[in-house]
């Protein structure tokens, strides 16, 4: 097999493409995008609210029927067609399912713009914690002196200057991971920040568990509550934890996996992935819940009336737990380190989507491409998030992009590829072919019936849920620009997207619609 036959030199974008040096850094790669807050300050708040230890099940479930499945197929696509979502869904289809690719291009867009300002605010509280800056009410401080959030919902340009600092910090620090590359900046980021997540995070645990009060966190954490089982609503939430937690349906492990050797052992590094998350996910349930058994039994309280998640977890309840224990400033800093570094992983992975999208549509170098990318991005975010309005911004963006951005993008692909242009028989030899693990047939039934159906049923329900009441009582206006426009400007954004024309390069590459063919030749071989 020679990688030259099938690559044109007419087509940088695949005979030049720059490869991770192994299948040990993707695989890091990939698990410093799954773990992120998802995994931190979601997944143990959403177990507990959802049947406690009984959670594990849907969970689970959730996982292999689904999460694991979905996660293959981002890899087989990224992977056969060598390239970021829209250039590999062109690829794989045609000028309508580029527009799919450009939609998860906008999802991580759209993310990227208020993750920035989380990712800040968590540098910042990095800092607070060694003088316990929030005083005795960290709720006060928070929305006061710190985001200084103005008293009601509207659209300001208010800057809040300790807000814009940082901001501007993770922007830069962001766009230069990018601009090195994959090999001298996404691998190395990764590879430094991964392992140090680690043991940052295990020690946090083991700190935590040696709290008075950690035992009665744990129990209220793990205590089953079967009846639950019955009630869909459980399950969906298992389903869409899994999927926001795997990165899976927003391009990004499509682009990781393009930058793989032609034989890279696929299913094996996605299980790897897979468990890594779950495990890192149940790690941090069990350091969030002895924090907030402790919590609890320092004040006199039950867990359910501490218990919290988001932003209220990390920089509210955190905060006064940190002022209630001597070793406080140490668990502080350690958690406020350890969103910083899950959060940066993630950061790098979802700007990388768009950066290479745009490098392989115009043509540009990796440079040019960042800067096309991040500097308007890195201005839509200093504008909206480092104001006295931004909290209100995020909160909505980020409601409406999880349900009606990477929910609806992951079901219009997964209808695409499997029903309407029928490519997963070829993409599942490809799968077999190049990786150990073989799953056959059954991964066409799970991607092909079961995964759609899920995501269906989730999506009709939150859609339900959204027109019947207004999310969090917000004025309906905020709603309309922030929620409902942005996600519509989603659809429309990317058709215009897909009608832009290709450079001479690549079109022609897509125009030949031969790759499938030469591909199967060259792996025959
Ligand atoms: N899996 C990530 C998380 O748990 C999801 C994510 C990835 C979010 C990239 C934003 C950016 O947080």
């Amino acid at each position: 097999m020679s990688d030259s036959r099938y690559s044109q030199p007419s087509d940088p974008t695949v005979s030049r493409r720059e490869l991770f040096n192994s299948r040990n850094v993707f695989i890091l790669a990939a698990i410093g995008s799954a773990v992120g807050l998802g995994n931190i300050w979601r997944f143990p708040y959403v177990a507990y609210t959802n049947g406690g230890g009984a959670f594990l099940i849907p969970y689970l479930v959730a996982l292999l029927s689904a999460g694991i499945p979905l996660l293959f197929l981002d890899y087989a696509l990224g992977h056969r067609y060598r390239a970021s979502p829209p250039l590999a869904l062109r690829r794989a289809g045609r000028k309508w399912t580029e527009m799919l690719g450009w939609w998860q291009v906008l999802v991580c867009f759209v993310i990227a713009v208020y993750y920035a300002a989380i990712l800040a605010w968590a540098s910042m509280y990095f800092i607070f914690s060694f003088t316990e800056a929030w005083g005795d009410d960290p709720e006060a401080f928070l929305m006061g002196e710190f985001l200084q959030r103005a008293e009601t919902p509207h659209i300001g340009f208010d800057f809040v200057p300790q807000v814009a600092v940082p901001m501007l910090i993770v922007w830069i620090l962001t766009l230069v991971v990018i601009g090195l590359g994959v090999r001298k900046g996404i691998s190395r980021a990764n590879i430094v920040m991964i392992p140090l997540l680690l043991v940052m995070f295990l020690i946090l645990v083991a700190q935590s568990l040696t709290l008075p009060g950690a035992v009665d966190g744990l129990n209220a954490f793990f205590t089953p509550d079967w009846g639950r089982l019955a009630a869909p609503g459980v399950w969906a939430a298992a389903y869409g934890q899994i999927f926001f937690s795997l990165s899976v349906g927003f391009g990004i492990m499509i682009t990781y996996s393009s930058y793989l050797r032609r034989r890279t052992n696929l299913t094996g590094s996605g299980l790897v992935v897979g468990f890594a998350n779950s495990s890192f996910e149940l790690l941090a349930g069990i350091g969030v819940f002895s924090v907030l058994g402790f919590m609890a039994a320092a004040n006199g309280r039950a867990i359910d009336e501490v218990a919290s998640d988001g932003i209220g977890l990390a920089f509210i309840a955190f905060p006064s737990i940190v002022s209630s224990t001597p070793v406080g400033p140490l668990l502080g800093a350690l958690f406020f380190a350890s969103l910083v570094f899950a959060g940066f992983t993630s950061m790098i992975s979802i700007v990388e989507v768009c950066t290479a999208a745009i490098q392989e549509k115009l043509g540009l170098s990796r440079g040019k491409a960042t800067l096309a990318v991040g500097l308007p991005m890195a201005t839509a975010s200093m504008v909206l998030l480092s104001t006295t309005t931004g909290l209100f911004f995020l909160d909505i963006t980020d409601e409406f992009i999880n349900k009606f951005g990477i929910l609806l993008g992951a079901f219009a692909m997964v209808i695409a590829v499997a029903w309407v242009l029928r490519k997963l028989p070829l993409l599942q030899r490809h799968l077999d072919r190049v990786s150990t693990l073989k799953f056959g047939r059954a991964w066409l039934v799970l991607v092909g019936a079961v995964v759609p159906v899920v995501l269906g049923y989730i999506l009709v329900s939150e859609f339900i849920k959204h027109i019947t009441t207004p999310y969090a009582g917000y004025p309906l206006g905020m709603l309309g620009i922030f929620g409902w426009g942005m996600a519509g400007s989603l659809i429309v954004v990317s058709a215009l997207l897909a009608f832009t024309p290709w450079r001479r390069g690549t079109r022609q590459s897509i125009d030949e619609d031969g790759l499938d063919t030469r591909y199967e030749e060259i792996m025959q071989k």
